[in-house]
């Protein structure tokens, strides 16, 4: 068995977005994810991560480039590829007109599974995904949560090599969100290898073997967690907690000496340091200045949202 389940190489898209204006929204990428592995792709809007994978698994031809799915190129059969690989995409591309469980037989069936190991999948999958009562209703009168479950179970009707799942958690409540990772991470345990986008930073920090961070159609970094962590200064982040949190102060610590820039993170007021060991003292009396009482002030160890501002340069203010 070949160690990489997916190799892409220098893989392009262009798109034209009005008569005389063109956009490349993959700008010749390439890397491999592994036979086994729960493989992690990241980035801000409109970074390429839907475009990529919608060329990934058939649905958009490459403008350049090449994909091999299990050693095979997706180009040359794309039958073939279709049949090893699950899509969960980022719309709704259920058919609204059948039943939950009408998808799931009629996709089965595509696929050429038996009527009897069909409908057994479709029981275990509507149990799973809590559908089971509404698998007899219309698709179109499901909530958002609801049919985003059915897309996954849909997409593993055919028992895929490797699953594909743009931003699978968006729109779950917090329960859904943590029964998809549970349902991901048991498949992948089976031997399913799970692709995904994703916006929340703390489900790849957790969940993934290695991360892709993608910003504007490139590939800037790809590892584990950890090793994404060790790409920036790690004792250069003073993180402060106040009393009370304003958006202006990021500006304010414009007036702070080697200062890279400051960002909020959840209620959090991050000072990213030109310098490692920053003078605490000086920040100390530059935090009286802001008239709101400081709670906490330390050293803050890197988290995979600091690689990703530091690589894309989004979520600072300073630098927009
Ligand atoms: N069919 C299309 N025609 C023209 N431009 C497109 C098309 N699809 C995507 N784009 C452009 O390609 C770029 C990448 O879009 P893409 O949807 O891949 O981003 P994304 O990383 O999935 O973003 P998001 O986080 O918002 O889902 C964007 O600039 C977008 O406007
Ligand atoms: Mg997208």
């Amino acid at each position: 068995m070949l160690n990489n389940i997916l190799e892409v190489r220098d893989l392009k898209k262009e798109f034209t977005l009005s008569k005389d204006r063109k956009i490349q929204a993959v700008k010749g990428i390439s890397f491999d994810v592994r036979r086994g592995e729960v493989f992690g792709f990241l980035g801000p809007n409109g970074a390429g991560k839907s475009t990529t994978i919608s060329m990934l698994t058939t649905q958009k031809e490459a403008t350049s480039g090449d994909i091999l799915i299990d050693g095979e190129s997706l180009v040359k059969n794309p039958a073939s590829a279709r049949r090893k690989i699950g899509v969960v995409a980022q719309h709704n591309n259920l058919d609204r007109g059948l039943t939950a469980r009408e998808n799931l037989i009629y996709h089965a069936r595509y696929f050429g599974i038996d009527n009897k190991t069909a409908n057994k999948r479709a029981d275990e999958y509507l149990e799973r995904f809590g559908l089971t009562e509404r698998q007899h209703d219309y698709v179109r009168s499901y909530s958002g949560g609801m049919a985003q479950r059915l897309k996954i179970a849909r997409a593993i009707m055919h028992n895929p090599d490797i699953l594909f799942l743009d931003e699978p958690t968006t729109g779950l409540d917090p329960s859904y969100r943590n029964i998809l990772w549970e349902q991901m991470l048991e498949l992948n345990k089976a031997g399913t290898t799970i692709f995904l986008t994703t916006h929340y930073m703390e489900e790849p920090e957790q969940l993934c073997d290695r991360i892709a961070i993608v910003d504007q159609g490139e590939l800037k970094a790809i590892g584990t967690s950890d090793q994404l962590k060790a790409l920036i200064p790690s004792n250069n982040i003073v993180s402060i907690k106040l009393s009370n949190l304003k958006d202006e102060f990021i500006k304010e610590a414009k007036s702070l000496q080697d200062l890279e820039k400051a960002v909020i993170q959840n209620d959090l007021l991050l000072l990213y340091m030109k310098n490692e060991h920053p003078d605490f003292n000086k920040i100390l009396e530059w935090v009286k200045t802001l008239n709101t009482s400081l709670e906490n002030i330390s050293l803050s160890t890197s988290t995979l949202d600091d690689v990703f501002i530091h690589l894309t340069g989004k979520g600072s203010i300073i630098n927009e």
